[in-house]
């Protein structure tokens, strides 16, 4: 949440155009839902009385590199953390990046996480557009390494590689019967309605009248909103194509968000919040268990407020429910091989040595009939062939974003699967600085091979490999589609469609053909 402070700002409106996320209002442009960032924009500053104090985004001196170049760096992974650190080093004209993908599409979750229905959050693409479009940067995508590509020819080959893998997997929940049928990850869930090529394949079944959803994070709030939203609604967003047609055949009316501890310890974010609570659409109901609200801490009583409003709240038995329930944690899943129902567990909240709310068993449980249970408890990173790996954090291990000299890590591979898009830039910054340091102290040894015929020898192994030109094709077509039925775009979820679309792109003729017809 982001705070103006109205006595300061001049309402030049530099800061809504600049957004590149669209998440700067004008408070004359805001919508009856978000209302409510009024107030709790003006009361921040009533609590936190702006004493004078210099600017908090100070802007630096550009550092500039004391050796010349020229050096290449090998970015794996063209997430939000790829792209930011792409950006970060193109401002050193001695420096080229070639960044590398297993997709054949770039920008990480912002096209397979962030959720159909947050369409504003996904104008973050035009920045990555221009990213993409500097000199300097070029796209290997559709091109696994560790696969495709090993680390050891990269090394060979580039004075850096930066790992920007993010956070592929599940943390897993460890409770009998949750590999039971009908119990999914929101990993998996979350990629199959972004249509993820590689999670298409979901057995998602939404003929149950109810989703126990285990978590309350905003990844748990995403899914419980497309599982309770009316999919009409959905149709006009980039949703993928076949789970649009499982949601529009649903029967689920009521998603149960489980906290294993109290309301002021929910891990949604205030702004995801007021978004729930001002959706017109979705019934909120809220089951605190023995917790109460406790609005006392400045940091804690505006979520608190929140949940009480709506806790007061009326339910409509015409609109689906979303049940954020509090001190509840599973125990475990029934049914003969498939979910039947949930064995949920009461939790009292104890204070911990640190000071922490921890959610202590009261030992009291109950069950509660689900077809289909979401584990959202967090995501967990994969290890990359040949890097060093903490299985625990599910990180490779740094100092500030160096692995090693020559080796580096930025977004959630670096420090897990936390924060906000724009969370990854100020991230990227620290690690392309450690970058910066190596190469001003001369500690990163020269590459033993060069870039040249790097694409020939990956076509070799991997034909279907994806250029700037070849990912242009595909977006100019999923937006061609889209735009048929008034979407933004539809997305493509075959990886071979994606390659076909990109090599007829890049087929002799074709560039000046586009030219001709002014496409
Ligand atoms: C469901 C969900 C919704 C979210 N919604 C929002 C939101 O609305 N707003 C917001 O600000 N933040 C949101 N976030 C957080 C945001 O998406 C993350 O902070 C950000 O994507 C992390 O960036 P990253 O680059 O580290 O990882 P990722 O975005 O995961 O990118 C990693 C990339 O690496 C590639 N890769 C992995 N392994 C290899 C390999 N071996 N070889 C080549 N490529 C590889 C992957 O294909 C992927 O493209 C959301 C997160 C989730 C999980
Ligand atoms: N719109 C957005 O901006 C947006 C959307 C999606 C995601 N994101 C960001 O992406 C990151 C990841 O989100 P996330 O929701 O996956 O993770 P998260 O915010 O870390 O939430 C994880 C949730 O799982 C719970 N949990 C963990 N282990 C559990 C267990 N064993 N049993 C029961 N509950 C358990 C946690 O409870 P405890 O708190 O008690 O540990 C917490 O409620 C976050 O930083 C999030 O803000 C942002």
């Amino acid at each position: 949440m982001l705070y103006v402070d109205a006595a300061a700002c001049v309402d030049c409106g530099a800061c809504a155009t600049a957004c590149p996320a669209d998440a700067i209002v004008p408070h004359t442009a805001l919508t009856e839902a978000q209302l409510p960032f009024l107030a709790l924009n003006a009361e921040y500053f009533a609590t936190f009385p702006h004493a004078d104090r210099p600017p908090l985004a100070l802007v630096h001196e550009q550092r500039r590199l004391r050796r010349p170049g020229p050096f290449r760096v090998a970015i794996v992974g063209a997430g939000p953390a790829g792209l930011y650190t792409a950006d970060e080093l193109l401002r050193h004209p001695e420096i080229s990046v070639d960044v590398f993908d297993r997709l054949p599409t770039p920008y990480g979750l912002v096209r397979a996480g962030v959720a159909p229905d947050h369409q504003h959050t996904k104008q973050i693409e035009r920045l990555f557009g221009q990213i993409e479009s500097q000199p300097g940067f070029r796209y290997f995508l559709g091109v696994e390494i560790g696969k495709d590509l090993s680390h050891a020819e990269l090394a060979a080959r580039y004075h850096a590689v930066v790992y920007t893998v993010g956070a592929a997997s599940d943390k897993p929940l460890n409770i009998p019967g949750d590999d039971h049928a009908g119990s999914l990850s929101a990993t998996d869930f979350v990629g199959w309605y972004n249509g993820h090529p590689d999670k298409q394949d979901l057995a998602v079944d939404l003929s149950h009248e109810r989703v126990v959803i285990v978590g309350n994070g905003n990844v748990a709030l995403d899914c419980a909103r497309i599982l309770a939203e009316d999919p009409r609604r959905l149709e006009s967003t980039d949703i993928a194509a076949l789970p649009l047609g499982e949601l529009l055949k649903s029967s689920v009316r009521e998603v149960v968000v489980l906290g294993r501890r109290g309301p002021n310890q929910a891990a949604f974010t205030v702004p995801e919040l007021v978004g729930l609570a001002g959706h017109t659409g979705i019934n909120v109901v809220v089951d605190t268990g023995d917790a109460g609200f406790d609005e006392s801490g400045p940091a804690h009583d505006v979520k608190a407020r929140i949940l009480r409003d709506l806790a007061a709240r009326p339910v409509d038995p015409a609109k689906r429910t979303i049940v954020l329930r509090f001190c509840s944690s599973p125990v475990a899943v029934h049914g003969e091989g498939r979910v039947t129902s949930v064995e949920i567990g009461r939790n009292r909240l104890e204070t911990d040595e640190q000071g922490m709310p921890r959610a202590v068993p009261t030992g009291e449980t109950e069950l509660l009939e689900t077809g289909m249970l979401l584990r959202a408890v967090g995501y967990h990173g994969l290890p990359v062939a040949d890097l060093p790996y903490d299985p625990v954090t599910g990180t490779i291990p740094n100092r500030q974003g160096r692995v090693m000299p020559g080796v580096y890590v930025a977004g959630w591979a670096k420090r897990g699967p936390t924060g906000f898009i724009g969370t990854n830039k100020s991230d990227a910054e620290e690690t392309v600085d450690r970058i910066l340091d190596d190469l001003d102290a001369g500690i990163i040894r020269e590459p033993v091979g060069t870039t040249q015929g790097l694409r020939g020898a990956i076509r070799g192994r991997q034909p279907g490999m994806v250029d700037l030109a070849g990912w242009q094709a595909i977006d100019r077509e999923e937006r061609r589609r889209g735009a048929v039925t008034g979407r933004p775009r539809a997305k493509i979820v075959d990886v071979e469609e994606m390659r076909r679309i990109a090599g007829e792109s890049t087929r002799p003729g074709y560039a000046s053909l586009r030219r001709w017809v002014g496409a």
